[in-house]
C-alpha cells in the first residue's frame, strides 16, 4: 500500500473538477435537495472558478493517491484567500475530501499531517476550518486531529441557509 501526494497545477484542472464533483456529491447529496446541490456544484466547481483558485498564490491544492490512484484532495488557504478574515497567522483547511471507497485508510490523517507541516514551516499560530454542523463524520475526524469548536458562521447551499461550525487548532 502506498500513499503519495502531489501539488496541483492548472494542468490538473479537469481532474480537480471531477474529484470535486464526485466527493461533494457523495458527501452531501443525501442531506440536500438536488436543486441546491446543482446550484452549489455549478457555482463552486465551474472551470473558471477552479482555474482562478489554482492561480491564487495564497491557495494550494493537493491530490492524494492511494496505490497511484487519485483518492482525494486538499485545499488550504493563507492570507487574503482565507474564507474569513483570520489574519496572517492563520491557515485555513478549506477542503479535505476523500472518496468514499478510500475513507478510513489513513488518507485524511496523511493530508492533515501535510497541513501541519505547511503551517509550521510558515510559522502559523493556528489552523482553522469551517464544517457543516450536520457533517458528523468530518467533525469527529477533526476532533480526533485535535480541533475544537471556536464559533459558527452561516453560508448558503443553493437557497438554504446552513450553519458551519468553525473549528481551530492552536500550534503554540
Ligand atoms: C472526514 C474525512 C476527511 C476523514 O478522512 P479519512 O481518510 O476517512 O480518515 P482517516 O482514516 O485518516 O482517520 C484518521 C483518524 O480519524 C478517525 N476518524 C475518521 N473518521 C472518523 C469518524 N467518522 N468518527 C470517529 N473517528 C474518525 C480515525 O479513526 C483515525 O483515528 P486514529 O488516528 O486513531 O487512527 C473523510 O471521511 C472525508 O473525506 N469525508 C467526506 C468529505 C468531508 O466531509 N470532508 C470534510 C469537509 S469539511
Amino acid at each position: 500500500m502506498t500513499i503519495n501526494i502531489k501539488k496541483c497545477t492548472l494542468q490538473d484542472l479537469h481532474t480537480l473538477q471531477e474529484i470535486s464533483y464526485e466527493t461533494f456529491n457523495e458527501t452531501f447529496k443525501d442531506q440536500n435537495s438536488p436543486e441546491n446541490m446543482t446550484a452549489y456544484l455549478e457555482r463552486a466547481f465551474n472551470l473558471e472558478q477552479l482555474a482562478k483558485e489554482l492561480a491564487n498564490s495564497s491557495s494550494e491544492f493537493f491530490f492524494v493517491y492511494y496505490n497511484h490512484e487519485v483518492a482525494g484532495y486538499l485545499k488550504v488557504n493563507t492570507n487574503e484567500a482565507q474564507s474569513e478574515e483570520m489574519g496572517d497567522e492563520s491557515l485555513e483547511i478549506e477542503r479535505i475530501y476523500i472518496k468514499n471507497q478510500f475513507q478510513k485508510h489513513g488518507l485524511g490523517k496523511f493530508l492533515f499531517n501535510k497541513v501541519m507541516e505547511m503551517a509550521l514551516e510558515l510559522n502559523k499560530k493556528k489552523i482553522w476550518l469551517g464544517v457543516w454542523e450536520k457533517n458528523e463524520n468530518a467533525i469527529a475526524f477533526y476532533k480526533r486531529m485535535g480541533f475544537v469548536q471556536t464559533g459558527a458562521h452561516s453560508f448558503y447551499m443553493g437557497d438554504e441557509e446552513q450553519v458551519d461550525f468553525i473549528m481551530a487548532k492552536k500550534l503554540i
